[in-house]
């Protein structure tokens, strides 16, 4: 079984160091994993005002959001917090009311910073985001990378031994959370996310 997995980079720096990260897990994930970046970057600003009759960008990445078996965000932290076109990525996402397209993916968060706790913060905000929006969460292994540029070759491959141990085993940790999540969505039991949330 091939798995079709969609990830947000949480930084539109030209030279980020998450987009570093993604490229390698990209290059670490098993076989069952089939990962195609969601771009966030042409996302407007949220406003509800717009939500009925969006630019063309924001449908284009709810299809793509919906098209996915599941969601892997790679983020840094910014301020403590989730990065603003991140954030504002998952607003559109969430929206009109009754259309989450978040709803039952399964998730994966991880994130690189320069910093010792790479991202934890950011990560546990992200965290209650995504039960809100009724996302699975892989909940372990956590995956805080404190970024170290020599660890990572420009084709997406890792050089420290220690560093590609540790993605490994999270995009295989993460690939059977992704087949046990989905094998456990019986077909015609998705749900209505929307009435499971009392307003
Ligand atoms: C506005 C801003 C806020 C930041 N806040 C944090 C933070 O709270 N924690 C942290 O570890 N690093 C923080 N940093 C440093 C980032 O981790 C660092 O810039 C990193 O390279 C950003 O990831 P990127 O290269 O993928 O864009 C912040 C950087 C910026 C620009």
């Amino acid at each position: 079984m091939t798995y079709r997995i969609g990830y947000l980079v949480g930084s539109l720096s030209g030279d980020s160091i998450n987009r570093v990260l993604a490229k390698a897990l990209v290059h670490l994930a098993p076989p069952s994993l089939q990962l195609e970046e969601i771009p966030i970057r042409d996302l407007p600003l949220y406003n509800r005002d717009d939500e009925l009759s969006p630019v063309d960008a924001v449908p284009t990445f709810k299809k793509a959001i919906e098209a996915s078996d599941g969601l892997l965000f790679v983020s840094p932290e910014y301020n403590r917090s989730i990065p603003a076109p991140l954030k504002n990525a998952i607003d559109w996402g969430s929206r009109p009311w009754g259309q989450n397209s978040f709803a039952r993916k399964p998730t994966g968060i991880i994130g690189a910073s320069p910093g010792a706790i790479g991202t934890a913060v950011m990560q546990a905000s992200m965290r209650s985001v995504l039960s809100f929006l009724d996302a699975p969460q892989l909940n372990a292994p956590e995956a805080y990378v404190t970024f170290h540029a020599d660890a990572y070759a420009d084709d997406g491959s890792v050089t420290d031994p220690h560093t590609e141990t540790f993605l490994r085993h999270y995009m295989e940790e993460y690939a059977a959370f992704v087949e046990r999540v989905l094998s456990a969505t019986l077909p015609g039991h998705e749900g209505d996310a929307d009435l499971d949330v009392m307003h």
